[in-house]
């Protein structure tokens, strides 16, 4: 059977320079905002298509080292395209930030900006590398979404997903079963709440400052979302459904996000936390 185009993208995680505008990229400045005034080394992990990085290095000309740490093969490729023209400034790698391995450097800034919730149940393995890596008084700014939760620990990107089953035929009270069948741990479970993280991240690196605002998704039409969701989440939630079905599930996804829109005045809306965190002692 041919995949679909929006499979296909959800597989490579393609489309992200576009979609994260809707959201991700809008955290740019305000993260940056906490970094020390002249970096020397910058590493940051879950580098995506190196967004960040490319405008630490326009931003700092103090910038000698800009780091990706990265699973996804195809984003890997996206950000060396992207940051081609910065020559022998940048290393990318391929890393498993579940397991993640020595570096020989000492980072002054280190970021990991919407990442997190993939790495749960195990972040305290990142905190600890960022522990042991992070120049003494250099910064670690990261983010995190706390999306409300229901008695089933579905929130957030699930609960459009819940929508989608539902329009797909899935009775709604089957859909934490759905989920749990599948392996597939709700986003919303996924992020510990922010008393958690605190001790968590205070086991490692002193917390120096936190700043909350609302991350509010809006688009302009279904299709927009659909193709939202394919480069953010790629094949994570469609595994639930059979692989005939997967092209009218990302579908179902867009129709229900706009539906929102219509209602709402926005698809989504969570607080998104920033933490900056500064080495112990
Ligand atoms: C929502 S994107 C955020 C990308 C970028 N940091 C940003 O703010 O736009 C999440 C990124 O984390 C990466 N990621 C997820 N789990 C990972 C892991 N275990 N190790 C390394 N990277 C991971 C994904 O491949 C993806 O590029």
């Amino acid at each position: 059977m041919t995949s679909s185009a929006v499979e296909i993208q959800a597989s490579t995680l393609a489309g992200y320079a576009d979609a994260s505008r809707l959201r991700q990229a809008n955290d740019q400045d305000w993260v940056l905002g906490q970094a020390p005034a002249a970096p020397r080394v910058h590493v940051d992990l879950g580098s995506g298509i190196g967004q960040l990085l490319e405008t630490t290095l326009e931003r700092y000309p103090s910038l000698q080292r800009a780091v990706g740490l990265e699973q996804s093969e195809h984003r890997l490729r996206e950000a060396a395209d992207r940051l081609r023209r910065f020559g022998d400034r940048v290393r990318l790698r391929q890393a498993d930030l579940t397991r993640p391995e020595p570096l020989e450097i000492s980072p002054d800034l280190v970021t990991m900006t919407s990442v997190l919730h993939w790495l749960f149940p195990v972040e305290e393995r990142i905190f600890a590398w960022v522990g042991q890596h992070l120049a003494p008084g250099g910064t670690f700014l990261l983010t995190t979404y706390h999306p409300a939760r229901d008695e089933h620990g579905l929130g957030g990107e699930d609960e459009i997903v819940r929508e989608a089953l539902v329009a797909l035929g899935t009775d709604r009270a089957l859909v934490p079963r759905l989920f749990a069948e599948h392996d597939v741990l709700p986003i919303a479970t996924r992020t510990r709440d922010t008393e958690g993280l605190h001790r968590l991240l205070e086991l490692r690196l002193r917390v120096a400052a936190t700043a909350e605002r609302d991350a509010v998704v809006q688009v302009g039409s279904a299709a927009e979302y659909e193709h939202f969701h394919a480069a953010t989440f790629g094949d994570y939630y469609s595994r639930m459904v059979e692989p005939g079905l997967r092209a009218d599930f990302f579908r179902a996804v867009g129709e229900a996000a706009w539906r929102r829109q219509q209602d709402r005045g926005h698809v989504s809306s969570m607080p998104v936390r920033l933490w900056k965190t500064t080495t112990r002692g």
